[in-house]
């Protein structure tokens, strides 16, 4: 018995939002984008759009996709950074609203490596027979993340600019980061089967010493009380993020782990078809496309087109893979991410 992938949706927000639009509310250029990120356009979910609505958009696409229905599955798995609301996370929200019964269903808080985490134990779930059909999803609205102010309305077209001089300050001392993320959601069906090999190995990893990474720390539970205007006044709700390091980190960490995982499965990592990894910056992919010996063919990205989605990146880009016929039966596919935890690590598969 193995573990089979059976449908992918992938669902994005209408909202584009290019280089040169944010060139208008801080101080960057298109060009120093592309460079340095790989990013052209990303998109970004509306006022009062959030994850848990790009989720149930992509499971329904999953769903139809795998010509299943909602009675079909009996596990849910979300993972996301940014839920709609601090609890009970998103996970009881696209369950509800997916008209998924009483199923058991619950978030995943891995940040860029949680569809790994997710479709980790979503397979093993299947393995341990508890389950034989879960719908697994990462989803992101991060634009409630992003500090732009009054300068959100300047992009969606509702006043023009230029922004007011604090916007501009506040957005402008982001901009690091600020440029790299974007919205969206991607989610797999995946089935138990008799036909497919499914995962052939899979190995995660975390180590807290790189906590400070990639760190949000308002609002929390170790503050009396958890949120108030004086962590907001500071800015302890903004993201602080050590690109450097993150780059380094990740791009030593997800080729490390696909050799791990193919050494695991006894195959060779020359076998791989394609490896499925975290899109946060371009040049981090080309960084492990060189470590790896391998082109973009074999390690494909859409970074350009949507940024940094966080645990959307993996579904989405396998969402595109899907749909072009590159996953074929006997395909093997290596996902891995390396992410804010810090969290990484990789899982091979093989398609029935
Ligand atoms: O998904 C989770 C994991 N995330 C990652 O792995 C992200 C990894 N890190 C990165 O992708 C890159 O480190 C960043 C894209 C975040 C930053 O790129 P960088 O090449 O490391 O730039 P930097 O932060 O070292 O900044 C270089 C210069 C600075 O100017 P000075 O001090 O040299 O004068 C920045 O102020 O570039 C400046 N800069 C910008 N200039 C124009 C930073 N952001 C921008 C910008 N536009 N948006």
């Amino acid at each position: 018995m193995g573990t089979k992938i059976t449908g992918v949706g992938v669902a994005t927000p209408e909202h584009v939002v290019t280089n040169d639009d944010l060139a208008q509310i801080m101080d960057t250029t298109d060009e120093w984008i592309i460079k340095r990120t790989g990013v052209r356009q990303r998109h970004y979910v509306a006022a009062g759009q959030g994850s848990s609505d790009l989720a149930i958009e992509a499971c329904q696409a999953a769903l139809s996709d795998a010509n299943l229905d909602a009675e079909d599955i009996d596990l849910l798995l979300t993972a996301t950074m940014t839920p709609d609301e601090f609890a009970p996370g998103i996970a009881p929200t696209v369950q509800h609203g997916l008209g998924l019964g009483t199923i058991g269903a619950f978030d995943i808080r891995q940040q860029c490596s949680g569809f790994l985490y997710a479709l980790d134990a979503a397979d093993a779930a299947i393995a341990t027979g508890r389950a034989s059909t879960v719908l697994v999803v990462g989803a992101e609205a991060h634009a409630g993340y992003l500090p732009f102010g009054d300068s959100w309305r300047i992009l969606r077209g509702e006043i023009d600019g230029p922004p007011s001089a604090a916007d501009y300050e506040a957005t402008n001392a982001a901009r690091g980061y600020g440029v790299l993320f974007g919205d969206g959601a991607g989610a797999f069906v995946v089935q138990a089967s008799d036909d497919s090999p499914g995962v052939l190995s899979s190995s995660l990893h975390t180590d807290g010493a790189y906590a400070d990474l990639i760190r949000v720390r308002a609002a929390g539970f170790k503050s009396q009380p958890w949120l108030d205007a004086a962590q907001i006044e500071a800015g302890l709700h903004h993201p602080t993020f050590s690109g450097l390091e993150l780059f380094r980190q990740a791009s030593i960490r997800m080729p490390e782990s696909v050799r791990l995982v193919a050494e695991q499965a006894g195959v060779s990592v020359d076998d791989i078809d394609v490896v499925v990894a975290h899109q946060a910056n371009e040049r981090i992919l080309d960084a492990v496309r060189k470590e790896m010996g391998v082109d973009t063919q074999v390690l494909p990205s859409n970074i350009a087109t949507y940024g940094n989605t966080t645990a959307a990146t993996i579904p989405i880009m396998f969402g595109e893979l899907w749909a072009s016929g590159r996953i074929e039966p006997g395909s093997l596919v290596c996902f891995t991410a390396f992410g804010a935890g810090a969290h990484w690590g990789a899982l091979l598969y093989r398609h029935g």
